[in-house]
């Protein structure tokens, strides 16, 4: 019986470090730190439970306390009015605040009366990544969803395969996306900053790398964004007055990078936006060198991470729908160069 209590102790430590690593880092995904109205209103209808909850378990293992000390004493102190006030009033009573308060978070996180004109941005779930567009601006984009700060904005989501679940926990709550309905929800942030989202429904083998950024600007460097976004890719060419070697030697290899994904099976699945690369299979790549990350926040998004991931995109995120390329060594480096130049 004396190691009851080490190990209660003990568990309570593991549990504690537990807690302590859930929240902390770079890629923070934690609902006690809100950024945004949504997650603020749900932190707190949370404490009102915790609070809530923790008077009942004190005043209820309070009780059971006195009663087991107080040996012999059968007599019995309270009545029927104890019982009623206890059993019923006050749990009443509990049940009526915490639903209204309830009620007020649903006001909160999906409310009725935000004008016709607020900004959609549609989010589209596949298996494993995000899909993003912005219908009125003209852009598409995936893994990162760019939003003004202060603004409320409003996801349209819906899924082209199985259920998702769309979740910043910084910012809102979490809403499935589920093929053939379409569901919303509205996401604002506070603070310019970027802050991680997740896949919160299981999908399939990489459920738990479907990972996305919300990055929240200043609303004129949000506009810049969306202007530069909403651009075509630069097209690579030739200076027939450069006579930099070095300039020259880059210039011809980005116009040969071009010309390798052009002839590759990439174009099958993927678009570059003012080229005739139109494929919707995968992510669009028109700006993909201004993204933070490749794979759906698996990598950092740099050159080294770009070459790992089209040699062996199944060593990296096994069951992804992302065919291993297999290109002689030059021509991997001008794709590399070329993919590097599309910001
Ligand atoms: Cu998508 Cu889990």
């Amino acid at each position: 019986m004396s190691h009851v209590p080490a190990r209660a102790a003990l568990s309570v430590l593991v549990l504690a470090l537990f807690l302590t690593a859930c929240g902390t880092g770079e890629r923070e995904q934690s609902v006690v730190h809100p950024a945004g109205h949504g997650a603020q209103a749900v932190i707190g209808h949370w404490n009102t439970m915790l609070i809530v909850g923790v008077a009942v378990w004190v005043l209820v293992v309070g009780g059971m306390a006195v009663a087991l000390f107080r040996r012999g004493d059968t007599e019995a102190r309270r009545g029927p009015l104890f019982v009623a006030v206890a059993g019923a009033i006050i749990p009443a009573v509990i049940v009526v605040v915490v639903m209204a308060q309830s009620i007020m978070v649903l006001q909160e996180t999906n409310p009725m009366d935000v004008g016709e004109d607020a900004r959609i941005i549609e989010v589209e779930a596949h298996q494993y990544w995000w899909e993003i567009r912005y219908p009125d601006d003209g852009v598409v984009t995936a893994n990162e969803i760019h939003i003004p700060v202060g603004e409320r904005v409003r996801l349209e989501l819906t899924s082209s395969d199985v259920v998702h679940s769309v979740w910043v926990p910084q910012l809102a709550g979490k809403v499935d996306m589920i093929p053939g309905s379409a569901n919303t929800m509205w996401l604002e942030a506070d603070e310019p900053g970027t802050y991680w989202g997740q896949c919160a429904e299981y999908c399939g083998l990489q459920h738990a790398q479907m990972r996305f950024i919300v990055v929240a600007h200043e609303p004129a460097e949000f506009d810049g964004w969306i202007e530069a976004t909403s651009q075509p890719a630069s097209e690579p060419s030739i200076d027939p007055d450069e006579d930099a070697p070095e300039v020259l030697a880059h210039q011809e290899e980005l116009v040969w990078g071009r010309e390798v994904f052009m002839s590759s099976s990439c174009v099958y699945c993927h678009a570059i936006q003012g080229t005739e690369a139109q494929g919707t299979l995968g992510p669009d790549l028109t700006h993909i060198a201004s993204r933070q990350t490749l794979a759906a926040g698996v990598l950092e998004n740099n050159r080294g991470n770009m070459a790992g991931w089209l040699i062996d995109p199944q060593g990296i995120k096994f069951g992804n729908e992302m065919p291993a390329t297999d290109l002689p060594g030059d021509e991997l480096q001008a794709l590399l160069t070329y993919l590097e130049s599309l910001e």
